[in-house]
């Protein structure tokens, strides 16, 4: 079984869009005992609260006083995962006071019990010292076409064009900001994903970590 010691582990994934760090991150966090956190759902949240409130997402005033509003219940919504909101969450995750506003929840949250947390910045800013961090990463077509599957699964009409040219620019803004850039933190594990399934990326993610 788990000992108090492991329990408490911090495990960090990273990596650009529809990479498979939420799937990878919620396998092991079962498999380990550890609470998960998809911290892209934050910003989805923050920024799906600026658009009801008919607000811009690139506004920092309006942005930041929405992520200090945010309520769990807003992480629960079914709406969190459409193009437009993919777009607001990268327009409010580059306000440095948003970043700012969300920080102190992310931490408290690893620091309990330990976690497995997905994002950007997880292994760069959220938590350096986590005891492994992976950056999972996949050719832009595998990804463009793993969230192409997902919407038409979930019957939003969208075009594989149009999906894989919004990824690349959202990787791209994400990569390019000033505040927590999507990068890879010096001691992380690339994991390629681009010829893995899920179950393959799992096995592969294990023997890391039992390395
Ligand atoms: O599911 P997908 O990989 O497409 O995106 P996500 O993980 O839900 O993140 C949505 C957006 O939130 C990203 O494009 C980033 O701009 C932002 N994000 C971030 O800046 N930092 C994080 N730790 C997580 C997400």
């Amino acid at each position: 079984m788990h000992e108090a010691g492991a329990r408490r582990r911090v495990i960090a994934i990273d990596g650009p869009a529809a990479a498979g760090k939420g799937t990878l991150a919620r396998r092991l966090a079962a498999h380990l005992g550890l609470p998960y956190l998809d911290t892209g759902l934050l910003y989805r949240a923050v920024a799906r609260r600026v658009l009801d409130a008919g607000q811009h997402p690139s506004d920092p005033v309006a942005a930041q006083a929405q992520a200090a509003g945010l309520l769990p219940e807003d992480l629960e919504r079914n709406d969190l995962r459409m193009p437009e909101v993919d777009r607001g969450a990268a327009a409010v995750a580059s306000i440095p006071g948003v970043r700012a506003t969300l920080l102190a929840f992310q931490r408290n949250f690893g620091a309990a019990h330990g976690a497995v947390l997905d994002g950007r910045d997880i292994g760069t800013i959220i938590f350096p010292e986590a005891d492994a961090k992976f950056f999972i990463t996949a050719s832009v077509d595998a990804r463009a076409r793993r969230r192409w599957l997902e919407l038409v699964a979930r019957g939003i009409a969208a075009e594989f064009e149009t999906v894989k040219a919004d990824m690349q620019a959202r990787d791209a803004a994400d990569a390019s900001r000033a505040a927590a850039p999507l990068v890879p933190a010096a001691d992380a594990i690339i994991l390629d994903t681009t010829a893995l399934d899920a179950d393959q990326a799992f096995a592969a993610a294990l023997r890391i970590l039992e390395t």
